[in-house]
């Protein structure tokens, strides 16, 4: 017997397109297609598709991922939500209903709630929400889970995408933070987090997060130093889209690995990541070279025996080695001085600029 497909190529059809943010430097816009019965109906939350969004242009090859913000299997429509950076989001910005778009999806893996989790803290920066608005529904499905807490942050109050929207779902907290404090908390989203978190100990806990990677590195580290279990989100530019290119890599802690990190793909084995297997922070080693080196070889090898990105200065003389914090000066040394011939005279250590 065949096994059914899981990921769809359609031609979908823009049943709707609305602008819910307009401000001079952010416009965000949420589209419904219709034809989309199969991805609807296996979407889980915190999944995306690839959408082509001018097919006869020389750009089109690559589709531009966007979560599945709602699914709707009794229509056929899904429904997502797309702030405009660059090319591809002003032409999908252009739409009009009746317009035909390729669809591919869903792809992706998906959020896993913990099976002990009393507490959902859900936090979302700008378009963020796009990623957790399906887990909404899949935590309300729980037994155990006694309240979900929805952050939503922005620069201003015009900015906050779908406030009300969210604020209609029964059985919620919602807090909302702005920088500039005209709505909610002000302040970042994630000191909304850190301030329910100091004045609320929570049972068990765990937190789902979506937005740009600086929020979810401060989410991170407050995840760390609260001992709370979680997910992100992670984003980054796409091509193919289904594993096979290594265009969309993130570095990942791996203790499989000689370096202790790896490359995961976004998407493939994201969007969402464990919180703690992502490496936030990178350091930089750097090394002043003794001129009898070739240099050439070298960097060739050294990129090649840490797998990190490796950078020369001609004038200077300085290789800089970027690596993860969790992987010390020392072992990446040794790996040198093991597999490249570096011996300690070829180089000095200097200290980090950072
Ligand atoms: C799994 C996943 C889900 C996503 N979901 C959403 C969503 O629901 N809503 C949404 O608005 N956006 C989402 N994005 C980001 C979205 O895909 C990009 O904004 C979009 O592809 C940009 O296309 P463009 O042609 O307009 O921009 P381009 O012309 O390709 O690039 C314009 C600028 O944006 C930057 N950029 C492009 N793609 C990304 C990216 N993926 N991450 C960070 N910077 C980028 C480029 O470096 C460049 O500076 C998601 C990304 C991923 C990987
Ligand atoms: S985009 Fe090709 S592997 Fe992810």
């Amino acid at each position: 017997m065949q096994k059914a497909p899981s990921v769809f190529d359609i031609m979908a059809r823009v049943a709707e397109i609305r602008q819910i943010v307009n401000t001079p430097s952010s416009q965000v816009y949420m589209m419904t297609f219709d034809n989309c019965e199969e991805i609807a109906e296996l979407a889980k939350p915190g999944q995306f598709v690839l959408i082509w969004p001018e097919p006869e242009s020389i750009l089109h090859i690559l589709g531009r991922p966007f979560c599945i913000a709602f699914s709707h299997h009794s229509k056929g429509q899904i429904e997502i939500i797309f702030k405009v950076v660059g090319w591809g989001t002003n032409e999908l910005a252009q739409k009009k209903p009746g317009d035909l778009l390729k669809i591919r999806g869903p792809l992706g893996n998906g959020w896993q709630i913990n099976s002990d989790v009393t507490d959902v803290l859900l936090v979302a920066g700008g378009t963020g929400i796009a990623a957790l608005t399906g887990l909404i529904d899949a935590c309300r499905q729980s037994d155990n889970i006694r309240t979900v807490h929805i952050f939503i942050g922005a620069r201003t109050a015009d900015e906050l995408v779908l406030p009300t929207k969210i604020a209609k779902f029964r059985h919620i907290d919602l807090y909302l933070a702005t920088e500039d404090g005209s709505e909610g908390f002000h302040g970042l989203v994630t000191d909304a987090l850190k301030a329910l978190l100091y004045n609320n100990p929570l049972q068990e806990p765990q937190i789902f997060a979506a937005g740009p990677r600086p929020m979810l590195k401060a989410v991170a580290e407050i995840a760390r130093q609260n001992g709370i279990p979680g997910q992100v989100s992670m984003e980054s530019q796409m091509a193919c889209g289904v594993g096979a290119c290594m265009g969309c890599a993130t570095a990942v802690y791996d203790q499989e690995s000689p370096m202790g990190w790896t490359y995961g793909r976004v998407c493939k084995d994201g969007p969402v990541f464990p919180i703690g297997k992502i490496v936030w922070r990178w350091e930089k080693m750097r090394m002043k070279m003794a001129k009898k080196t070739n240099m050439e070889l070298f960097i060739e090898l050294v990129k090649n025996i840490t797998g990190c990105t490796v950078k020369y200065d001609e004038a200077s003389r300085v290789v800089t080695i970027e690596h993860s914090s969790l992987i010390s000066e020392e072992k990446i040394l040794k790996a040198l001085h093991e597999k490249s011939g570096l011996m300690k005279e070829d180089y000095t250590l200097l200290p980090d600029k950072n």
